[in-house]
């Protein structure tokens, strides 16, 4: 297990509320190597005593001052300007004494200059490991254009591509229900499934966040990673092995049969939205600030097509916003109605298709809609009701996904980071998506803070989404 890491973006907000927090937790329970540290790094110019002064004061609240210190004592700050690869090097350069794991969590406009800056300071020779922040680029030229840089740096075997959301236990459960279950791995396809949906609503706001966020759009930082990642590891097929590469394969397989959006496809399979002053959660909620930049969505809803033997005629809705009544990520599979209805016309009216319901965050919940008599009195077997199976976890407290995915870096574990051709996959749909939306002229439809988005999305959210989750726009 390499024991450095170099963190980039130390001052920043990614930084601030989970990375720090991860190490914390990590060096509480003993899960890093004695000699461990950090060397935070950013362009401010504090020394080692008043970054550490700084960084006290944004975490002291919620932690012991012992497990502070004992962070604290592990990091040094040097300030750095990442566009400058030169001066990078001569700040650097005494960091190559061991193997490290550099982590730029910073914009991805610095990477490749950062790159270039890492290299030159010795700090990517083997058996030192880079881990780059998501999103990766902007579009497929722009993460191609990262991609020769680092490739040209480091072997892909020493690259590790965040995205978050692989990191997080109900994510990696939903291999485990598919993978692991008869019922399930009999009828994962489009003989048995109708529709599946997967839902990524926040309560939270853009805030803070608008320079970055104007530029890329719910398109760019939700659907390109987390929830491609979702829909890759829901329709992908078994992999021959749970190892690194071979998952890694077959979700690169799916990304790649997903159908490019067409103009003329635009106005059915997808709508945005971006949210004006509202109410969420009781508090009065301020509209996103676009700054001028007019074409920016802060809700999509799309219909992503997987054209293979698998999926075809299946639609995968996707829908992501930001300032929605809750907070809810969840996938919902809804199966064909049965082949034939052997029951009452009455009991066929109240007929719902069965329907697995997984919730991954903020609750962790697995529902599965069946149909059944049960409620009927005992001379009414043919008297059918809608019922539900229903598991709700009380999770262990989660860990922070980042501390999982910081210890896989450090040891040299790629399966859980996302790879080189799946990136490009996922960019090349989403290039799709946004060259249909400029040729059709979609529009960014207002909603209010605190709704499910504009009236044109109502087709693309599950109704039991909207009927459990607060009310109707
Ligand atoms: C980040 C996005 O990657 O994921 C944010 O940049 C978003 O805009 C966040 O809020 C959501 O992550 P989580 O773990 O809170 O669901």
């Amino acid at each position: 297990m390499h024991d450095s890491l170099l963190l980039f973006g130390a001052t920043g907000d990614l930084a601030q509320r989970y990375l720090f927090p991860s190490l914390l937790h990590l060096l509480r329970d003993r899960l890093l190597p004695d000699n461990f540290r950090v060397i935070a790094i950013a362009r401010s110019e504090h020394d080692d005593t008043s970054f550490r002064t700084w960084l006290r004061e944004r975490l002291g609240d919620d932690y012991e001052a012992a497990q502070l210190d004992e962070l604290l004592r592990r990091v040094q700050y040097v300030p750095v300007d990442l566009s400058d690869a030169d001066s990078m090097a001569a700040a650097l350069s005494r960091f190559a004494d061991r193997p490290t794991v550099s982590y730029l969590s910073t914009p991805p406009n610095l990477f490749a200059s950062a790159c270039r800056g890492l290299k030159a300071a010795g700090l990517l020779e083997t058996p030192s490991r880079l881990v780059l922040e998501k999103p990766i680029g902007h579009d497929l030229a722009s993460a191609q254009e990262i991609d020769a840089t680092l490739k040209s740096a480091l072997d892909e075997s020493r690259i590790f591509r965040i995205d978050h959301y692989l990191g997080k236990a109900p994510v990696q459960n939903l291999l485990a229900l598919r993978l692991g279950n008869t019922l399930f791995e009999a009828t994962w396809e489009r003989r048995w499934i109708e529709s599946v949906d997967i839902i990524v609503a926040e309560t939270a706001g853009v805030d803070g966040r608008e320079g970055y966020y104007a530029d890329y759009g719910a398109l760019r930082d939700m659907v390109q990673n987390h929830m491609l990642q979702l829909l890759a590891l829901i329709a992908m097929e078994p992999p021959a092995a749970m190892d690194t590469d071979s998952i890694r394969e077959e979700k690169k397989k799916v990304l790649r049969a997903l159908r490019p959006m067409s103009a003329a496809d635009a106005d059915a399979d997808s709508v945005r939205g971006r949210y004006t002053a509202g109410v969420v959660d009781g508090q009065a909620a301020k509209g996103f600030n676009h700054g001028g930049h007019e074409d920016v969505e802060t809700f999509v809803g799309l219909r992503a097509w997987i054209d293979n033997w698998r999926w075809a005629g299946v639609p995968f809705r996707l829908v992501t916003g930001k300032r929605m009544p809750s907070r809810t990520t969840e996938v919902v599979v809804t199966f064909k109605p049965v082949t034939h209805w052997l029951f009452g016309p009455g009991e066929r009216k109240r007929a719902r298709a069965n329907q697995l319901r997984v919730r991954l965050q903020p609750e962790e919940t697995i529902e599965l809609g069946l149909m059944g008599s049960l409620a009927a009195s005992e001379w009414a077997a043919n008297e059918l009701q809608p019922m539900s199976l229903d598991l709700a976890m009380l999770p262990p407290k989660r860990r922070i996904a980042y501390e999982r995915l910081m210890i896989d870096a450090l040891k040299g574990d790629q399966t859980l980071f996302v790879r080189d051709d799946e990136v490009e996959a996922a960019w090349r749909w989403i290039d799709s998506v946004s060259a249909a939306w400029r040729e059709a002229g979609t529009p960014v439809r207002d909603y209010p803070a605190g709704s499910w988005g504009p009236a044109e999305a109502q087709p693309f959210l599950p109704r039991t989404l909207t009927t459990h989750n607060g009310r109707k726009s």
